[in-house]
């Protein structure tokens, strides 16, 4: 049987190799650097996925979807209440298997991963952000942060350290100390993204991040997840806002479980 650390840490360094590639400064080879690396596979790729839920009838939530997420990129999802798009962000994000098709993250196939490799990879490079929130009432902001690393086995002192950056980088380092009910619905998901970020995932999913939000601060939650990507985080945002949409380069529409167009709106 598998050994759980040595699973983590394998995980870990297969899960670093991609990141040469991202945006950013240390992207510059150095100049000892040997041949060109070739470019870095997608963050994810679905091929042909279906995926039905069991009842009577059984739902076929998503049929046939291909869609291919490269590093940094920055994508809205929208569609139909019901069209799929939750059920693709759950499986985009190893929460929920395909029932056919092949979903890869970094390139490698999730097929042959048993749920605990799956739950290692959850935990090093894919984060989540979802409408409600879902911060822990009793803590404060850099507990709750710092719980985003809960899975990776690094020290406390670490996690809070890491947590005390991430907070900075969302603009809330002054709120540290605050529990969700001393904050606000824009600040909250700023924790909430705090949370999902600060592990330095390649992959950020969002499930209608600015859905609680009144549309000034879902404005800035938009241009925090904007600022994500230029910083080579690859970020995906599903969303009924026209506006929110209309912000991002690539919209995906989805209708009756398929992907009925995938634009690059512009650059
Ligand atoms: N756990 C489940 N069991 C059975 N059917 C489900 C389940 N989850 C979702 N469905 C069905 O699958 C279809 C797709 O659901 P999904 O949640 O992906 O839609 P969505 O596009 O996210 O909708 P919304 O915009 O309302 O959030 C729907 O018809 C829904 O009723
Ligand atoms: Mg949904």
């Amino acid at each position: 049987m598998d050994d759980q650390t040595s699973t983590a840490v394998r995980v870990r360094a297969d899960a670093e190799a991609p990141s040469a590639g991202r945006a950013g400064p240390d992207a510059a080879p150095s100049p000892d650097a040997e041949p060109p690396r070739p470019d870095p596979p997608p963050v994810v790729e679905l091929a042909g996925v279906d995926r039905t839920y069991p009842g009577r009838p059984p739902v076929a939530a998503l049929r046939g979807v291909d869609l291919t997420v490269r590093p940094g990129e920055l994508l809205a999802v929208v569609g139909p209440s019901g069209s799929g798009k939750s059920t693709l962000l759950n499986i985009a994000g190893t929460l929920d298997r395909a029932d056919a098709g092949t979903v890869r993250i970094d390139g490698r196939d999730l097929s042959a991963c048993s749920d605990r490799r799956l739950a290692a990879i959850r935990a090093h490079r894919i984060g989540f952000v979802f409408q409600q929130f879902f911060l822990a009432p009793g803590a404060g902001a850099l507990d709750n942060v710092a719980d985003g690393l809960l899975y990776t086995g690094r020290p406390r002192r670490e996690r809070r350290a890491a947590a005390a950056e991430t907070l900075e980088r969302v603009g809330l380092g002054d709120r540290a100390h605050h529990r969700p009910g001393e904050l606000s619905g824009g600040q909250r998901q700023r924790v909430a993204i705090a949370r999902a970020l600060v592990g330095d995932p390649g992959l950020l999913l969002t499930d209608e991040p600015t859905g609680a939000l009144d549309s000034a601060t879902g404005e800035a939650i938009v241009e925090l997840l904007v600022d994500l990507h230029r910083g080579g985080t690859a970020v995906v945002v599903i969303t009924h806002d026209p506006q929110v949409a209309a912000a991002m380069p690539r919209r995906v529409r989805m209708r009756d479980g398929r992907i009925e167009s995938d634009e690059a709106v512009r650059g």
